[in-house]
């Protein structure tokens, strides 16, 4: 397992493209990238049951679940967490308690990593489906919970139109998202500002989560923005 800063994530040059919103668009925003990068670590989780990155590493799991401690969010809430990945963070939720949790991803090698990781663990009660989250099927809705770790940021990348993808992402993300629920997003790209900016209609911002502060070259600031909005 290893614990990925979201380095790979971060490609945006600072004064932006135009075109794509203010991103340099990148592989990481297609489907292909995701499909060979799953099938790569499925592969290697097969080989030599290696789970694969951990986006943003373990520490990002452990302030999500502290969170939903601290503001004692229901064991049998509704969670779904947008663009899984490995599955690793659903695994993190079910060992703390959660009992209703659903991952989605829109690669099926993703999702069946998921699963196999999902099942070394000996867990059961876990909800994975692949799904785009651009294009959702009518199943999905009533979430308390909605967490993306690094979904929103390649997305944002998508060489194809991303300005509205992302405006495709809060629609659906409005539809999935039960009125009052709260959305947690640990992002790379995207400052908090920026953030703030991009879920403005339909989300406030209920709380910053705390985040790791990086010094360098006299400048310090922090390399992730990881925000508590809720659904108004
Ligand atoms: C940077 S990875 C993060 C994976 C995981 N959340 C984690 O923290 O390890 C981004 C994930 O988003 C998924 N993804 C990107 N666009 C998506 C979409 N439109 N619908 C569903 N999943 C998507 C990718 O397949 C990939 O698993």
């Amino acid at each position: 397992m290893s614990a990925g800063g979201g380095a790979g994530l971060a490609a945006r040059p600072r004064e932006g493209s135009p075109e794509a919103g203010g991103f340099a668009p990148s592989a990481l925003g297609t489907r292909e990238h995701w499909d060979a990068v799953y099938e790569r670590e499925l592969h290697s989780f097969q080989e030599y049951g290696d789970t694969g990155e951990i986006w943003f590493g373990e520490e990002s799991m452990s302030r999500l679940v502290r969170w939903m401690q601290e503001h004692e969010i229901p064991l049998g809430a509704a969670v779904l967490d947008i663009g899984t990945g490995n599955g690793v963070l659903l695994v993190e939720l079910a060992k703390f308690g959660f009992t209703n949790i659903t991952g989605i991803d829109y690669s099926p090698s993703a999702i069946q990593l998921s699963g196999s990781i999902i099942e070394k663990e000996g867990l059961s009660n876990i909800n994975l489906k692949v799904e785009d989250f651009l294009n959702l099927s009518t199943e999905l809705s009533g979430f308390h919970i909605c967490i993306d770790k690094g979904t929103f940021d390649a997305i944002s990348l998508s060489p194809d139109n991303a300005v509205e993808k992302r405006k495709q992402y809060v629609r659906s993300l409005s539809r999935v998202l039960k009125a009052k629920g709260f959305f947690l997003i640990t992002s790379c790209n995207w400052t908090k500002e920026e953030l703030l900016n991009e879920f403005s209609e339909g989300f406030v911002l209920f709380e910053e989560l705390p985040t790791p502060t990086f010094s360098f070259g006299g400048r310090s600031g922090h390399s992730v923005a990881a925000l508590a909005f809720q659904k108004t």
